[in-house]
């Protein structure tokens, strides 16, 4: 298995390409089975989470090409054309979905389109149970049959879905985006209160309505659609992803360097830089994207910050690990709390294992930062974790880190950061992986 092996303590300086946006990319992928006709999705990144996406897709009969790459480069992302002319088999099978939770997504589309689907369920992960329930309840509430038999989801809907009025009783974004592809093709009005309104549902409304669909309020928490009898072909850019532009950011500061984020989006990202600029990181937009970087001599290094996990538009739970990291090297206190997922902190003994000071009480780590940027008090460690945001804080540590740090499980960063070793040593980290 590869390992990635870090020397740390180099500022890191230069410009990192940002992928499209995975979160959203599974999503619209998921949407192509809606139609019969082509669907072509750009700026797609080149992820495992995304092979194993398409590989569901094509057991489901969808016949999917490489269409090529934009010109000047791999970093533009990946070109896919994807025609679902027949669905071959509505069954998403335990082998695929248990590798990739967002797999549940093919339930609304195939519900929508065939009047029937069997999905395993994905069962617990490494950050918490992560039920299907609102997923479940939304479908039922448009006339869907649904049982649960041998660990997959039965679901019916012979005479098609039909309008309805579905009030989330938490914010979900893949229950949002499962409802809002099956309330395309749905006969009648649907409208979705209390829904998600991350950029990645957005995108995916965006796309839906390219495709024919009419669905209104996007961004917003209530969302109303006209189903509509049929999608068409459509050819839609993926957004840049958001995660992975802030971890980069969190990079950038936690070596005491400094670097241009390509096409990262500020609207997107409004709480993260909020957050960084309260922690005395600067943030700048320019022209092509953002940059971020720490200005130690001047005015000090990064500051203690506290900071509660929310949905959009607040604090993502997809970068409280990278912040935690940030804030072990901080000068002063940090209290990081996590709403979303209750079992989140697995990076914890891992950053503590490189000389973090932290202590966890519930959903709250209070983080006692070793002083500043750039190598203050942690050292290198072997180290390994159980998710992929959870491992990117780890390597983030070792980018600040004295010394050596091997982490372990590197599949999990292969599910989520593109090219991670390649843009962080074209920015001058020592990073590498080693093949076994
Ligand atoms: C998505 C993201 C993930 C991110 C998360 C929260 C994708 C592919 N993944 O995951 O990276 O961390 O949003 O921003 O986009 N819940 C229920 N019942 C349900 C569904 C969810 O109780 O039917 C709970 C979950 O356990 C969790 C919370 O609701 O506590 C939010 O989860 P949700 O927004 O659904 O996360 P995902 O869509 O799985």
């Amino acid at each position: 298995m590869d390992k990635i092996r870090i020397r740390g303590g180099r500022p890191l300086r230069g410009k990192i390409p940002i992928s499209g946006a995975k979160n959203a990319a599974l999503p619209l992928l998921a949407a192509s089975l809606l139609s019969d006709e082509t669907l072509v999705l750009r700026n797609l990144p080149h992820l495992a989470d995304i092979a194993t996406m398409t590989h569901l897709l094509a057991q489901h009969g969808a016949e999917i090409s490489m269409a090529g790459e934009h010109p000047g480069g791999g970093h533009m992302g990946h070109v896919l054309k994807l025609r679902a002319r027949e669905i071959t088999s509505t069954e998403a099978p335990y082998d695929i979905v248990r590798k990739m939770r967002a797999s549940v997504l093919v339930l609304g589309p195939l519900l929508a389109r065939c009047g029937r689907a069997r999905v395993s369920l994905p069962g617990g992960c490494a950050i918490g149970t992560r039920p299907v329930d609102m997923h479940i309840r939304g479908l039922e509430a448009l006339g869907a049959e649904i049982e649960l038999d041998d660990g997959y989801i039965i679901a019916e809907a012979p005479h098609g879905l039909q309008g309805g009025v579905v009030v989330f009783p938490r914010v979900s974004v893949g229950a949002t985006e499962n409802l809002l592809m099956a309330a395309s093709l749905a006969k009648g009005e649907v409208v979705l209160e209390n829904a998600a309104r991350e950029p990645e549902v957005g995108d995916l409304a965006n796309c839906l309505n390219r495709m024919g669909a009419r669905i209104e309020g996007i961004d917003g928490d209530t969302l109303r659609i006209q189903g509509v009898d049929r999608l068409g072909a459509a050819d839609y850019a993926v957004l840049p992803d958001r995660i992975e532009a802030a971890t980069y950011a969190i990079a950038a500061a936690i070596t005491g360097g400094e670097v241009e984020l390509i096409g990262a989006q500020t609207e997107t990202m409004e709480a993260v830089l909020a957050a960084l600029g309260e922690a005395n990181v600067n943030v700048q937009r320019t022209e092509c994207g953002i940059r971020v970087g720490v200005d130690a001599g001047a005015k000090g290094g990064v500051r203690g910050i506290d900071v509660t996990t929310a949905p959009y538009p607040g604090f993502p739970t997809d970068l409280q690990a990278q912040i935690m990291a940030l804030m072990s090297v901080a000068d002063g206190a940090a209290m990081i709390t996590e709403t979303i997922f209750e079992n989140r902190f697995q990076h914890v003994p891992e950053l503590m294992r490189m000389g973090a000071d932290i202590a966890v009480k519930s959903a709250t780590a209070v983080v006692r930062g070793s002083g500043g940027p750039g190598g203050g008090g942690l050292h290198g460690a072997p180290v390994m974790a159980t998710d992929l945001r959870a491992s990117v804080s780890l390597v983030l540590a070792g980018l600040a880190s004295a010394g050596e740090t091997m982490v372990n499980r590197v599949y999990h960063l292969d599910r989520g950061y593109e090219r991670l070793e390649e843009k962080l040593s074209a920015c001058g980290a020592d990073i590498v992986r080693l093949t076994e």
